[in-house]
C-alpha cells in the first residue's frame, strides 16, 4: 500500500511506524511542513495506562519513551496560600520535541520517508497514494477542505491560555489559583525533562481583556504571569517557544473539535482524519496526544485484521474510535467547564475546593481516589464529618461523606440520601392507604436520611390521573398521619411531602394504560400558565389560569400545607418542575401570558413565588422548605442552567431553604443528554452560584456517587428514585457495598446485616482473583479511566 500522512505529529508517525513494522513492503511517507527538529510546545502528558498500549504497539519506541519520562504521582493544589497534596495519580510527562524525535527516529530505522519543510496545500498533490490520512493538528486545512463530508462542530471556549515553559522543576503536577482585581488566573504545571516544566496560564476571556493581555506584547505578558505566580516559580523565569507568534496570539481559546464523519473518498483514495484533525479535547485531561496514538493503534490494527478491506477497515476504525473520543471528550467537558468556572468554587473551603478539582471529570470517583491515596480521602473524610458535626472515635472508620448528617433549620437528616418522590397511581379518590404505607414505611426502613412522598394533590382537579393522591379533605390528612407514624415510631428516617398540581398534564390515564395520554371518559377541565395541549393533537387543551384560578388554586396550597404539618410531616417540597402548573408559569415555552405573570423570568417567577410565600407563612417555621425546578428544558428557547442559578435565587430569598435540581419533562421536544448523574452539574451551579442548599438527583445509582456528589460540594443531598424501586433497602445496601459497617440497621433486620456484609466480601474477592487486576486497575477499568 502506498499510505501518506499529512503531518508530522505523533498521530501521523505512529500511524506510520506502525504500518511499516506491520508490512515492509508498504510505501510511507510522511510529510510535515516544519523543520525536523522545529516544534512548537513543551511537554506533554500520558497516564500510566497509555504507556502500556504504547509498549503493546510497538516495544523499541514504547522503551526509548519509557527512559524519557518523568514519572509522579503527586497531585498539588494550591489556593489562598494552602497546599494539598494527594498522590497515586500515576503521570508521566516528557518534551513534545523529545517524543517527535523518538517517533522520527524510528520511522527512519524501519524505512518510512519523512519529508520536512513541505507545507501541503492539497491531498491531491499526493495522486498516486492508496490511502491519505488527514493528520494535520487542530487547525486542519484537510478537514476544512472536506467539511460537508467530516461535518466538523468547533466550539471555542471561554478560557485565553497560553503554552509557557520554565525552568523551576515541579515536583508534583501543580495547579496554583490567584485572584487578581479583574478575576481569577490558573496554572497548571508539570515537570517534563531534566531541566524544563511546562507552565500553562489560563483565564476567562473577559478577565484576560480587562487585565490588558489582550493588547500586551509577548515579553510584558510574560512579565504579567511571572509576577502573578512568583511564590510558585523558584525565581526562575517563564519562557516562551512560540516565536513565530506575536503579543496576544500566542494565548489562544481552546476549540472543542468533533466530526460526524473521519473518513473522505476524494476520488481517488479515502482520506482519514486522525488525531488533533479529528477531535480535540481540553489540555487539562492531558488526552491530546493519547488520543491521537491510540487513533493510529486502532487504525493500523484494524487494517492488519482485514487484509484487502480497506474500506472496512476505516468503517470499522471510524466506529470504534467515535465512541472511545466521546467518551473522552465527555469528561473533558466537565474539566473544561470547571476551569472555565473556577470562580463559582473558589469560595469553597480550600480542602473541598482540592477535592472538587480531582473529581471535576466525574471520571475519578470517590473510591478511586481513595485506590490511589487513602491516607488522603480519609483525611478528608474526617474533614467533612468534622463540619457536619460528627467526630469518629479512634477504633472507628472514618464516615464516607453519604453517611453524615445534614441540618436544615430544625430537622437533622441521618445521612444524605434522599428517597427522591415517585408517583405510584395507587390510590381511590386520592386517599392514602395500606399501599403507601407498605411503599414508603419499608423504604423509610432500608436506610435513606429522608423519604419523600410522591406529587401530592391540594385539589381533585390537580391530579395526573385519578389514581393519584391527595390532601383535600382530613380524611386523607389522616391516611397520610398513618403514614407518617410509622414512620416516626419504627424508623429514624423523615419523612417529605411533596405538594403539586398537575396543570395541563393532568387527566391522564395511569401510564399502564398509556402515559400521557388523555382518560377515555369523565376528563376534568385543564388549566396552566397559557392554552396547552402537552401531546400535540393528542392531549386535552387547558385553558389559562385567572387571578380568581390563581387565588383559588393559591389556597388549596395553603390549605393542604396546614394538613401537611397537621399529618406531622417534618419536610415539604413545593413541586415546580415537570412542567406540571407551577412549572408552566416558569418556562417560556409554556408560558405566553402578556400580564404580570408572563414574560420576563421575573414576571414568570411572580405567581410560583406567591403560592410558596403563603405556604411557607402556613409552613412552621421550624421545619424545613425544599423547591423542585426543572434547571434546564432541553429545548431551544426553553430553561438554561444560567435560568435555574436566577431561580434558585428567586425561592431562596422567598424562604426556600433547599433547591431540588431536577430537569426536563416540561416539553416533548426536549433532547436531554443522559449520562451517569447527568443533572448534577446544575446542582453544583445553583449550590455554588446561588449560595444555597441543593438536592441532586437523577442517575445517581452507586454510593461512590453520592460520596463523590457531597464529598466535592456538588450538592447537599442526592435523591435516589428508581433504584429505590428495585431496592427499598438500597441505603443499606450500598453501605455495605462500600464496606462501610457502622450503619445502624433496624434491629428487626440486624440478622440479615453481617450476612450480606460477608458475601459482598466474598463477590469481591472473587471479582478481583477472576480478573487478575489490582483494585486501582479494576477502578480505573469501570471508569474508563
Ligand atoms: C497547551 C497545550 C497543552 C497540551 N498538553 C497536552 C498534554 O499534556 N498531554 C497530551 O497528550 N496532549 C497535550 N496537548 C495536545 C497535543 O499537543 C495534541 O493533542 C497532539 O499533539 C495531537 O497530535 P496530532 O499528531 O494529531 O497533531 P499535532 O501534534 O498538532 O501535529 C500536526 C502536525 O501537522 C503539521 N501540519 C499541519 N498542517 C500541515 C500542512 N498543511 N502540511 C504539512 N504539515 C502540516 C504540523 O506542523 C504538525 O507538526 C496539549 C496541547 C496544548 C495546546
Ligand atoms: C415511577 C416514577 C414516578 C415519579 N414521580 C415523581 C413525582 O411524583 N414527583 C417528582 O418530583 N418526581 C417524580 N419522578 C422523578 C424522580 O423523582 C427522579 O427525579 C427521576 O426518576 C430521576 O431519578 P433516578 O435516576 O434516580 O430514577 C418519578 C420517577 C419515577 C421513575
Amino acid at each position: 500500500m502506498n499510505i501518506v500522512c499529512i503531518g508530522g505529529g505523533p498521530a501521523g508517525l505512529y500511524f506510520a511506524l506502525l504500518m511499516k513494522q506491520q508490512d515492509p513492503a508498504h510505501r510511507i511517507r510522511v510529510v510535515e511542513r516544519n523543520r525536523p527538529y522545529d516544534t512548537f510546545g513543551w511537554g506533554v502528558v500520558f497516564s500510566d495506562q497509555t504507556l502500556g498500549n504504547l509498549q503493546a504497539a510497538d516495544a523499541p519506541s514504547a522503551s526509548e519513551i519509557l527512559d524519557a519520562f518523568n514519572h509522579w504521582d503527586d497531585i498539588a493544589v494550591n489556593i489562598r496560600g494552602h497546599r494539598i497534596v494527594s498522590s497515586g495519580h500515576g503521570f508521566c510527562g516528557i518534551g513534545r520535541k523529545r517524543l517527535l524525535n523518538i517517533l522520527q527516529k524510528r520511522c527512519e530505522a524501519l524505512g518510512v520517508e519523512l519529508v520536512f519543510e513541505t507545507d501541503v496545500t492539497s491531498d491531491e498533490q499526493y495522486a498516486d497514494a492508496d490511502l491519505i490520512i488527514a493528520c494535520d493538528g487542530l487547525n486542519s486545512r484537510l478537514r476544512s477542505k472536506y467539511a460537508a463530508t467530516y461535518r466538523p462542530d468547533v466550539d471555542t471556549r471561554r478560557c485565553r491560555f497560553v503554552w509557557l515553559g520554565t525552568h523551576h522543576l515541579f515536583d508534583a503536577f501543580t495547579f496554583a489559583f490567584e485572584e487578581t482585581p479583574w478575576g481569577w488566573f490558573q496554572a497548571h504545571a508539570y515537570r517534563f525533562d531534566d531541566t524544563t516544566s511546562t507552565f500553562i496560564v489560563e483565564t476567562p476571556e473577559e478577565v484576560w481583556c480587562a487585565a490588558g493581555l489582550d493588547t500586551m506584547e509577548k515579553d510584558e505578558a510574560i512579565a504579567f504571569c511571572e509576577k502573578l505566580f512568583a511564590r510558585y516559580l523558584g525565581g526562575h523565569k517563564l519562557m516562551s517557544n512560540a516565536s513565530h507568534l506575536r503579543g496576544s496570539a500566542q494565548w489562544i481559546r481552546f476549540p472543542r473539535v468533533v466530526c460526524e464523519r473521519w473518513v473522505h473518498d476524494n476520488g481517488r483514495a479515502p482520506v482519514v482524519l486522525m488525531g488533533d484533525a479529528a477531535h480535540t479535547a481540553h489540555f487539562s485531561i492531558g488526552s491530546g496526544t493519547k488520543l491521537a496514538v491510540e487513533d493510529a493503534i486502532e487504525l493500523a490494527r484494524a487494517i492488519g485484521r482485514t487484509p484487502g478491506d480497506l474500506r472496512g477497515a476505516l468503517a470499522a476504525y471510524e466506529a470504534t474510535r467515535a465512541i472511545e473520543v466521546l467518551r473522552i471528550q465527555n469528561a473533558a467537558r466537565n474539566s473544561t467547564e470547571w476551569f472555565e468556572h473556577v470562580d463559582r468554587y473558589v469560595n469553597l473551603p480550600p480542602e473541598q475546593f482540592a477535592y472538587s478539582l480531582l473529581t471535576r471529570s466525574q471520571r475519578i470517583s470517590h473510591e478511586n481516589l481513595r485506590l490511589r491515596d487513602r491516607a488522603y480521602v480519609e483525611t478528608y473524610e474526617d474533614w467533612i464529618a468534622n463540619r457536619a458535626g460528627v467526630a469518629r472515635a479512634p477504633a472507628q472508620a472514618p464516615v464516607p461523606p453519604m453517611f453524615t448528617p445534614f441540618t436544615a433549620r430544625d430537622v437533622t437528616l441521618k445521612n444524605r440520601v434522599v428517597v427522591s418522590p415517585m408517583a405510584q397511581y395507587s390510590c381511590i379518590d386520592g386517599m392514602p392507604a395500606d399501599y403507601h404505607l407498605v411503599h414508603l414505611g419499608s423504604r423509610a426502613m432500608g436506610g435513606a436520611g429522608m423519604v419523600v412522598a410522591e406529587m401530592t394533590c391540594p385539589s381533585p382537579d390537580a391530579r395526573i390521573t385519578p389514581a393519584c393522591p391527595g390532601l383535600w379533605n382530613v380524611a386523607q390528612r389522616d391516611g397520610w398521619k398513618r403514614i407518617v407514624d410509622f414512620v416516626h415510631e419504627h424508623t429514624d428516617a423523615k419523612i417529605a411531602m411533596q405538594l403539586g398540581h398537575a396543570g395541563a398534564k393532568g387527566s391522564t390515564r395511569v401510564p399502564w394504560e398509556g402515559e400521557d395520554l388523555p382518560l377515555p371518559a369523565d376528563n376534568w377541565p385543564l388549566i396552566s400558565a397559557s392554552p396547552l395541549q402537552y401531546l400535540d393533537g393528542v392531549s386535552d387543551w387547558s385553558r389559562a389560569m385567572t387571578r380568581d384560578d390563581m387565588d383559588r388554586v393559591l389556597d388549596d396550597f395553603v390549605r393542604a400545607t396546614r394538613w401537611s404539618a397537621e399529618a406531622g410531616f417534618d419536610w415539604l417540597e413545593l413541586h415546580c418542575a415537570h412542567g406540571y402548573l407551577l412549572s408552566s408559569f416558569i418556562s417560556p415555552l409554556t408560558n405566553l401570558r402578556t400580564d404580570e405573570y408572563g414574560g420576563s423570568l421575573g414576571n414568570r417567577l411572580r405567581y410560583p413565588l406567591e403560592v410558596f410565600a403563603a405556604m411557607r407563612v402556613a409552613w412552621p417555621s421550624g421545619l424545613p422548605m425544599s423547591v423542585r425546578i426543572s434547571a434546564h428544558d432541553w429545548v431551544e428557547g426553553g430553561i438554561t442552567a444560567d435560568d435555574a442559578v436566577e431561580i434558585a435565587r428567586a425561592f431562596k430569598a422567598a424562604g426556600a431553604d433547599v433547591i431540588d435540581c431536577s430537569s426536563g419533562q416540561v416539553s416533548k421536544k426536549q433532547k436531554p443528554v443522559y449520562g451517569r448523574m447527568y443533572q448534577t452539574p446544575f446542582s453544583d451551579r445553583i449550590r455554588n452560584e446561588a449560595d444555597v442548599p441543593t438536592i441532586a438527583v437523577g442517575a445517581i445509582s452507586e454510593a461512590d456517587h453520592v460520596n463523590s456528589i457531597i464529598a466535592a460540594g456538588r450538592a447537599d443531598l442526592c435523591a435516589i428514585a428508581r433504584p429505590h424501586l428495585a431496592n427499598p433497602a438500597w441505603t443499606l445496601t450500598e453501605a455495605a457495598k462500600i464496606g462501610y459497617l457502622d450503619l445502624a440497621w433496624p434491629k428487626q433486620y440486624r440478622a440479615a446485616k453481617m450476612q450480606l456484609e460477608r458475601n459482598l466480601e466474598r463477590e469481591r474477592a472473587a471479582a478481583a482473583q477472576s480478573a487478575g487486576l489490582s483494585p486501582l486497575e479494576q477502578a480505573n477499568r469501570a471508569m474508563g479511566v
